[in-house]
């Protein structure tokens, strides 16, 4: 979604914070935008499309000294929400004097009645944004201190942001807060670099401070200064990212989607790492902070999570309940808080989350926590604010996921939610030796990833073959439920074929009217007790004259037999086999979308992480 860079140095700053806004064009966004200091003038760059457009429009708009010499600036790229993505409604936006530049993520609720009060007044607004509302009430508040101004403005507003100001009148410094939208600092040798998300700081420096809600910083080349918004100072620590800036790069792959589908092995061994124990037959999760003994006293598990993450929620569900004899349930984070939840102190509520940014299930998380449940979260970015919020969890080591997709995150997110099932179901039904068996099909969860990304070029072969429909239903049953509802999901983000997830059984009961001779139907039968009721659904789709793509396990004639096309997975436990089914799926999509020549990495309309309701 929106990305936000802010830089205060020496010189340079336009060359840091068009690299910053490159560094986040992975999060999906449709315009972008910029503004330097320049003596007593605030200059403003603006571009409907990529930053690619941006950069060649401020080498046409301002002479290259401005470029070369200006040392502070702001930079944003916009993922339109009020106004379409129009140069006019681009960030930075202006005050009334012009003198002040704001750039925001997020959404200012009340700000239609803040626009017509500051109309009254005067005012005259250019775009159709609520961001520019907030820059005219920064200005519309400003008595000569921009911090205080600042404050002052964001007392008044109703909603989400996250911004970063700067001022003609105050140069050398940055105004930066955050309120429910994500703030980075980055603190470097007499630099300083301010962005929505560590990726675009990475290249700087390692040292970030992360902002919490409600608080706001004066940032300058040497130093940060964090207040809240009463301005009462506030401590916050220096991090080390500990993150790598080479593993934002494609490697040698076409597109981020690829190389991080490739990357699963790695990012999987890296997940169970060290966390599985072959002498207790139970698996060592010290992020969830609890004993044994408190597990065993819970009555329910509530996972929360959007896209995705919700996906992999739901193949937790079915882990939860067979594995550990608990009753699971998940929810969809959006609906969570106004369904005003039914929740106690025996409720263990997990929040599942890549970015740990996404805004309604970091509302989920403050409701749980109101409602007294064990709040716990299992997040892949280290000092996200669903990480920092809950305080408890265990971190997925997926590295940055830079595709618009969610690839790895999901299948480490499984891999996870199957250790923590483990781990509940050795302190309720499992046995020792029980508790080892599964123990060990986790362990080779990489290994069989791996053979499935060996069979790339046979899955791409077989994409090929369903390129030219506009229309697929995918199916499974059980675990393979939520598998297929993924697949669809990769279908339709990255290649724009209109797909569509069910239960296998679920399809007579309406989608089925919509099969015609060559309709694709993909269903996921891998070996396990719904299998033979997953083929005859099968049946059913060829009787329609569907074509059908299985997901088999490998060796299954019987399932082969019913099939047009299959990719063979590995065998393995049926709650485990979700993990490789899933990664055939995603080289399938990632083929067809391939040969239908789309955008892969920034899928049309879509945001890597989604910090609006
Ligand atoms: C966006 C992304 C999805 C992701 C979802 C949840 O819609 O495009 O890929 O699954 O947000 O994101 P999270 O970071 O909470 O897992």
């Amino acid at each position: 979604m929106c990305g936000i860079v802010g830089y205060i140095g020496k010189a340079n700053a336009a060359s840091v914070l068009i690299g910053g806004l490159k560094r986040l064009e992975y999060r999906g966004y449709d315009s972008a935008g910029l503004a330097l200091l320049d003596g007593d003038n605030v200059r403003v760059s603006k571009a409907a499309g990529k930053v690619a457009n941006l950069s060649e429009r401020a080498r046409t708009d301002w002479t290259p000294e401005l470029f070369q010499n200006a040392a502070t600036g702001i930079a944003h790229t916009r993922w339109a929400t009020h106004g379409p993505p129009t140069e006019v409604n681009a960030h930075p936006h202006l005050d009334e004097t012009g003198g002040i530049a704001l750039v925001h993520n997020g959404i200012i609720e009340n700000y239609r009645a803040l626009r017509s009060r500051l109309e009254t007044k005067g005012h005259h607004f250019l775009s159709e944004t609520d961001t520019e509302v907030l820059a005219h009430l920064i200005g519309d508040c400003n008595k000569g201190d921009l911090f205080q101004a600042v404050c002052d403005a964001l007392h008044q507003v109703e909603g989400t942001f996250g911004i970063a100001v700067i001022s003609a009148k105050e140069p050398g410094k940055i105004i930066t807060a955050r309120r429910g939208s994500p703030i980075v600092i980055g603190v470097g040798n007499s630099e300083a670099i301010i962005a929505s998300d560590a990726s675009a700081i990475l290249a700087h420096t390692q040292r970030v401070i992360y902002l919490d809600d409600n608080d706001i910083a004066i940032v300058t080349a040497d130093a940060v200064d964090i207040r809240d918004l009463n301005n009462v100072p506030v401590t916050r620590e220096i991090a080390e990212l500990g993150l790598d800036s080479a593993a934002a790069e494609k490697g040698g792959f076409e597109h981020f989607m690829l190389k991080e589908i490739h990357e699963q092995p790695e990012s999987l061994a890296n997940a169970i790492r060290g966390r599985l124990d072959l002498q207790l037959g139970s698996s060592v999760l010290a992020g969830m902070g609890t004993s044994q003994r408190e597990l065993a006293d819970l009555s329910r598990v509530v996972m929360v999570g959007c896209g995705t993450s919700l996906h992999a929620a739901m193949v937790g569900e079915y882990a939860f309940e067979d594995l550990a004899d608990i009753h699971a349930e998940v929810q969809q984070a959006a609906e969570f808080r106004y369904r005003n939840p039914i929740l106690g102190n025996r409720d263990f509520v997990i929040a599942i989350s890549q970015s740990g940014e996404t805004a309604d299930t970091l509302a989920a998380v403050r409701e749980a926590k109101q409602k007294g449940a064990f709040v716990m979260s299992l997040v892949n970015v280290v000092g996200s604010t669903i990480a920092r919020e809950t305080g408890r969890g265990v971190y997925l080591h997926a590295g940055p996921e830079i595709s618009v997709a969610s690839t790895k995150a999901f299948t480490s997110q499984v891999s996870v939610l199957l250790m923590m099932a483990l781990k509940l179901g050795r302190g309720r039904r499992f046995s020792r030796d029980e508790g080892l068996k599964l123990a060990r099909e986790i362990e080779s969860i990489p290994e069989l990833v791996r053979r499935v990304i060996e069979k790339n070029d046979t899955i791409a072969e077989i994409a090929a073959r369903y390129v030219d429909n506009e229309h697929a239903f995918f199916i499974g049953r059980g675990p393979m439920f939520p598998v297929a509802l993924e697949g669809a999901l990769k279908l339709k983000e990255i290649s724009y074929i209109h797909a569509e997830g069910y239960h296998a059984a679920e399809l007579k009961h309406g989608p089925i009217a919509l099969l015609q001779k060559g309709t694709p139907v993909i269903a996921v039968a891998c070996e396990g007790p719904a299998k033979d009721k997953t083929l005859g659904n099968i049946e059913e789709c060829r009787a329609r004259g569907a074509r059908i793509l299985g997901i088999v396990t490998e060796g299954d004639h019987d399932a082969e037999e019913v099939m047009d096309d299959f990719i063979a997975i590995p065998r393995a436990h049926p709650l485990v086999a979700t993990i490789p089914a899933t990664v055939a799926l995603q080289l399938f999509s990632y083929h067809v979308a391939h040969l239908r020549g789309c955008e892969i990495d920034q899928p049309r309309n879509l945001a890597k992480s989604v910090t609006v309701e």
